[in-house]
């Protein structure tokens, strides 16, 4: 059983983890109507990922016998500056949803609330791993330049990621 203060917060995170799956499915789209189809498959993923994310804190509420609710959603943006600034807004939204974990993590202290602390280990390492990954597209588009001649490498780094993660998953699946 959690507090009632834990459930709400547990449930803005929920809120946060759709919004951000919202906001990643709008830029995938962006990606796809310019053509950069590698930044359009990662988005689609991180978007997927991003849902994954929200059910796992449904379950768990739902597990310790709280009431999970299905968040509203607002509208995302539909138009990005550039490239580089729609991955700046990615790396800024992650880096607001670790703080996010974090403020958990000090209610969870608070509250004395161990079991919850436990639940919420997963995503310091989740966010360790989304916010390295996204600094790591930064510092290609700030290595290659975003002018209108470089976006085809921009996406080709990109999807060399795709495949990267897509080998990864594929060897972790391998070794069940
Ligand atoms: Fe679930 Fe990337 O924050």
């Amino acid at each position: 059983m959690i507090s009632q203060r834990m459930e709400q917060a547990l449930n803005a995170q929920i809120e946060m983890e759709a919004s951000a799956s919202f906001l990643y499915l709008s830029m995938a789209a962006w990606c796809d109507r310019k053509g950069l189809n590698g930044a359009a498959r990662f988005m689609y993923r991180q978007s997927a990922e991003e849902r994954s994310h929200m059910l796992r804190i449904f379950h768990y509420i739902s597990d310790v016998d709280g009431a999970a609710a299905t968040p509203g959603i607002r509208q995302p943006p539909h138009d990005f500056a550039s490239i580089r600034e729609l991955f700046e807004e990615v790396y800024a939204h992650e880096q607001k949803v670790t703080h996010a974990i974090h403020k958990l993590l000090d209610l969870c202290n608070e509250e004395d609330d161990y079991t919850t602390h436990n639940f919420l280990q997963w995503y310091i390492t989740e966010q360790r791993e989304e916010e390295a990954l996204m600094r790591t597209i930064l510092d290609k588009i700030r290595l290659i330049g975003d002018g209108p001649q470089s976006l085809y490498f921009i996406d080709k780094e990109v999807e060399a990621i795709n495949q990267a993660t897509a080998a990864a998953e594929a060897d972790a699946e391998e070794e069940i």
